[in-house]
């Protein structure tokens, strides 16, 4: 991972890049980041808004979010930065929204909100806190959103996953961690890991709709996620982590390139789509994947009618 996951890799792996592909006029192109106010969402609303996409960030804190869409607004020359307030753990959060927002057409969704906590937390829902923002919440906000991402012609929605999630199977026994003793780091990666699956199953269902769906790591980048969830391995790696714009680099091509990155459903990494497992142990049987869907469709409270 020294190498390739840090910045180096980063520079070794960005000289076969294609500067043209983040070339695009964004014009007229609606897009949506997920905690967009801090690190690599942020970048990545940056980027896009450079590019004159209308951008929708979607952010549970108002104070915090108001400065980042303003510096936003300001560093890339677009007023067509947005704020909606949306806490994606929380359900009814993420239904009021998309009842509101009024979107026809969504060119971009992007799950980046992301969060490592050192204890258990339950979601307003009763969901372990990580199952709800990396999993269930983008799950509920994916179907709600189908219909203009169906109505985009070409969209794309992108899991922000992470590396750790190579350490860990599919493992849907004890989701709330009621007889498990808690283990962030674990949390964290197994539900990095239902992402990746989860966007397999997605780009399954938007087949031929023209809505591309990826999930993708951004290596090691210097963010105040990092910094306060991972206090060790941050000491140890600071001088070598990413800038959050390089942590974010594949989520912006990944949204923006044209044609279309292919296959969707891939995971991604420096641009390019990479094996979902390094250790045989961490292999899934399909009933496991089928599992995933079933158990997102019935935490999100949906019905078939909003598949
Ligand atoms: N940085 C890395 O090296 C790295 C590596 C692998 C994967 N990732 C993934 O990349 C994504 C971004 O991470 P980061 O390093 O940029 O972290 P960060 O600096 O902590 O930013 C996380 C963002 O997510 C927001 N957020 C968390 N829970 C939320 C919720 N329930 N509803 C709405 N927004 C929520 C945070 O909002 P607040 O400001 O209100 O807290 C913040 O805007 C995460 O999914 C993370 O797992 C990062």
């Amino acid at each position: 991972m020294i190498g390739s996951f840090d910045h180096i890799g980063f520079q070794r792996h960005s000289r076969a890049f294609r500067a043209a592909d983040l070339a695009v006029d964004l014009a007229g192109r609606v897009c949506l980041v997920t905690g967009g106010n801090a690190g690599l969402g942020r970048a990545t609303a940056e980027a896009l808004a450079k590019r004159g996409a209308t951008v929708h960030l979607l952010c549970r804190d108002a104070g915090r979010a108001e400065v980042a869409r303003d510096e936003i607004r300001r560093t890339s020359g677009n007023a067509r930065v947005e704020l909606a307030l949306v806490d994606v753990s929380d359900l009814a959060s993420v239904r009021r929204y998309v009842a509101s927002a009024g979107l026809e057409k969504v060119h971009a969704l992007v799950h980046n909100a992301g969060a490592l906590p050192p204890s258990r937390i339950l979601s307003a829902d009763g969901l372990e806190f990580t199952l709800a923002t990396h999993v269930v919440g983008p799950h509920l906000l994916t179907s709600l959103l189908a219909t203009p991402l169906r109505a985009a012609g070409d969209a794309r929605v992108i899991f922000v996953s992470s590396g750790g999630m190579y350490t860990q199977r599919l493992a849907l026994d004890d989701l709330r961690w009621d007889r498990r003793s808690y283990d962030g780091v674990v949390a964290y990666a197994q539900t990095k890991r239902m992402q990746v699956v989860l966007a397999e199953r997605w780009s399954r269902v938007f087949a031929g709709a023209g809505v591309s769906v990826y999930s993708m790591h951004p290596g090691w980048a210097d963010t105040s996620g990092v910094q306060t969830s991972l206090p060790r391995f941050y000491k140890l790696t600071q001088r070598i982590l990413r800038s959050p714009a390089e942590g974010a680099d594949t989520v912006v091509w990944l949204a923006v390139c044209q044609p279309a990155p292919t296959p969707s459903g891939a995971f991604w990494f420096d641009r390019k789509a990479r094996d979902t497992h390094y250790l045989p142990w961490t292999r899934e049987a399909q009933a496991t994947r089928d599992r995933l869907w079933e158990e997102c469709q019935r935490f999100a409270g949906l019905e078939r009618s909003d598949r």
